[in-house]
Parts: structure tokens; sequence; C-alpha cells
């Protein structure tokens, strides 16, 4: 049955009381039973970006040109400090948004529009070559926009197959995709070669670092083996990457650049023709929380290089330890040559997607990558104290499936 709509008001206490017990049922998040969704660094940064957020609580970011210049400023300062650390050329530029798949629908929306400039074909329905390890929102852009996406599988180290990709392209092909790193594996793909055939074939790169671009840079400067990814490799064309995941920052918040202000030109929205006169934006919402910006600015200020390498160190280092100790357990390994911060492990003996199940028992939210079949886990601090728990549990799970022999399969399915 529905629920109707309040009849009267209650009291404050009765209302977040109320919240607090519906919230009883969630994941465990605070103690790494999540192997996705929150990302955290320390509790320093987690209040730093709170307080920076309710500060800017009633603010909108729409009105940052108008009305809350110090959002514009903070806005505009969060997009130099990314443009010099992600090594982009002098008429560079970037935006904020709300989030990665946000980032990814701009900076599609802006090669199309590029694409049938340069054509002149306003009506061209150009098309996007992606690993089939690239994100989702390249098909969610695609299916807004009405383009298409073709995916080819990666090469057999779980990275983008080059050559794969080439062939893949036709005469109506307007972006190659680049993941750094991909959401499934956790790999970089090789950046550097996907530029070169961009420029060989005159195309726009996008290389989605959603999910890595605020951790890479750092994990490159403790000595990491990174391969470069950002807006100074020769042939990108844009990128996206998020404050609200290796950025430490609340959510949302996420940004979008372009090496060219030339191609840049192409991302703003504007309007004039009804009755209130001018709209321009930057970002396919209207209203959103300037909170979200001030946060990511507030974090940014607060770590510093510095800082940011510091919780580097310890997430690289936790990740190190999580992965020896997934490969101690007989019959695991990890999958590819992951880069940062997620790991996907699988089994050729055992099904892993079962051993997930009996996890999910003791309250271990399932991550699950279905090609190759995988447990995946892309990792904070917030997994740092459940390191042992978890590593004790997956060791007996795997000895609960062993015994029985494939005599329970899994009915589990990989879902995001
Ligand atoms: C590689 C990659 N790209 C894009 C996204 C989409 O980001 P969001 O969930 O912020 O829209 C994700 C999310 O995990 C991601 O891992």
């Amino acid at each position: 049955m529905r629920k109707p709509f309040p009849a009267q008001g209650r009291s404050r206490n009765d209302v977040i009381a109320e919240m607090r017990a519906m919230k009883t049922k969630d994941a465990d998040w605070r103690h790494g039973r999540t192997p996705l969704y929150v990302f955290k660094a320390t509790d320093a940064v987690y209040e730093m970006g709170r307080d920076a957020f309710f500060e800017f609580f009633s603010e909108n970011a729409l009105g940052a040109r108008r009305a809350f210049l110090s959002v514009g400023q903070m806005e505009k300062e969060v997009i130099e400090a990314a443009l010099d650390l992600f090594h982009a050329p002098a008429d560079a530029a970037g935006f904020m948004t709300t989030g990665g798949t946000e980032s990814i629908i701009q900076a599609v929306q802006t090669c199309r529009d590029w694409d049938r400039a340069r054509r002149k074909e306003p009506a061209r329905r150009g098309n996007i070559v992606a690993s089939e390890s690239a994100h989702p929102a390249f098909n969610k852009a695609a299916k807004l926009m009405d383009l298409e996406v073709r995916r080819v599988p990666t090469a057999a180290d779980l990275r983008a197959d080059v050559k794969a990709l080439e062939a893949a392209i036709d005469d109506k092909t307007m972006m190659v995709v680049g993941s750094a790193p991909s959401f499934p594996h956790g790999v970089i793909d090789p950046i550097a070669a996907l530029g070169q055939l961009a420029t060989k074939r005159d195309l726009w790169l996008h290389v989605d670092a959603c999910v890595g671009g605020y951790l890479a840079p750092f994990a490159k400067d403790i000595g990491f083996d990174v391969p470069d990814f950002d807006l100074g490799v020769a042939g990108v064309s844009s990128m996206s990457a998020d404050l609200h995941k290796f950025g430490f920052c609340p959510k949302p918040a996420s940004t979008v650049f372009y090496t060219s202000a030339d191609k840049a030109r192409f991302h703003g929205f504007e309007f004039d023709q009804w009755p209130n006169g001018r709209f321009a934006t930057n970002t396919i919402v209207g209203t959103r929380p300037a909170g979200g910006v001030a946060a990511a600015w507030a974090t940014f200020q607060f770590l510093g290089r510095a800082g940011y390498r510091a919780i580097a160190k310890d997430l690289m280092k936790m990740v190190q330890d999580y992965k020896s100790g997934v490969e101690a357990i007989d019959g695991l390994r990890v999958q590819g040559r992951p880069h940062l911060s997620i790991v996907a492990f699988g089994s050729d003996e055992i099904d892993v997607f079962r051993v997930s199940e009996v996890m999910a028992v003791k309250g271990w939210v399932p991550g699950l990558v279905q090609k190759p079949r995988a447990i995946h886990r892309m990792m904070s601090l917030i997994h740092a104290p459940s390191m042992d728990e978890y590593l004790t549990d997956l060791r007996a799970a795997v000895g609960v499936v062993r015994q029985e022999g494939g005599a329970a399969a899994a009915s589990i399915r990989a879902t995001y």
C-alpha cells in the first residue's frame, strides 16, 4: 500500500529518530562492509569536508556568478589547482560538475558538438570507441544523445587493447576512451598509446580518470608505478576526474577538463529565448549544492599535495596488504596488475561468486565482476580497520565453498 502524504507535522526528534531506526538496516560502511560507494581518508579530512559543506549548505552554485561570488571563486580555484596537478597545457579549461557521470556526459556532448562543427554536419551521429571495461556512463551519454558506443574486449592484461580499438574505428568515430584506471579491474589503460592513436586518426581521446584521477598523481609521487595518464599526455582532448571519490571530498563533486579552449568552447549551455533572459550553465543540472564546491576547495586547502601524498602512502600500503592477504589464501589470485586502490580477485578452482554469497551472510556487501569472474573491492582507508576480519572471513568462506564442492550454485549476480 502507498504511504499517504503526512497529514500532520512531527517533532524534529521524532523524525530524526525514525531516520536513525531506518538506517540500522543499511550496510555498515563505517566498518568497511561496503566495497564501493563511500570513500574516506581520515577523520580530520572527513570533518573538514563536512564542515565546509555545511558552511555553504543553503547557497546555490547556480548563483555562483551573480550572487555567491565566493562559490564562483572557490570553483575557479579548484579547477586551477587541478589543471596544475594534471599538467594541463596553457589554454586548457575545466569545470566542476556533480559527478563522474555528469562529467562524462558533458565531455561526450562537447566532443559531439566539436565533431559536428568541424565537419559542418549538424546532424551527424558519431560513435565512441571504448574498451568493454569503460564505465556505463558512456552508454548513458550515448543513449541521451542518440550516439553509438562500440565496445571491444580488453587485452589479456585487462587494459584497453589499442589495436582492437583501432580496428573498431570507422568514418563516424568521434571519440576514443581510455580509463585511468578502469573500474572493473583497476588497471590504467595505455593512455600514451591511445593518445598516439587519437592523433594519427584525428580523433578526440577522453581519459576517464573519474575513479583514480586524484589518487594517481600522489601514488606516482611516492614511487608507485603509475603510467602517464593526464592532460599532459599528447593526444588527450578531455579528462574526467571525481573529487568525491579519491579526492576525498563530499559528494557531489567532480571535474571535467579540456586540453584546449578551442574544444572547451563547446561545453557550456546558453539560452535566452524565454521570458527570463540569459540562462547560462556549465553543468547539466541547474541548481546544485554550493556545499560540494566549498568542500572540495576546503579539502584541497586542508591537505595540499603533502597531505594527499601522506594519504596515498597509507592507502597504497593498505591495498598492498590486502593483495598479499588475498593471495595467501589458497586458490585466490589478483587479476591483472591493478595500479591503484581497486582490486579484483578470482579463482581457477572455486566459484568466487559463491564465496561472495557466503561473505554476504556476515554483512560484507558483495562487489563482483562478471568478466572474468571476480570479487571486486574499491578500497579507501575505511577498509583499513576491518582488513583482518575481512581476510579471516574470506578464508573461511573459501573453505565453505571448497567443502560444498560445487553443490551450491551461486545465485548472486554481479551488480554495481
Ligand atoms: C571509471 C569510472 N567512471 C565514471 C564513474 C561514474 O561516476 P559517478 O558515480 O560519480 O557518476 C565511475 C564510478 O565509479 C567510475 O569508476
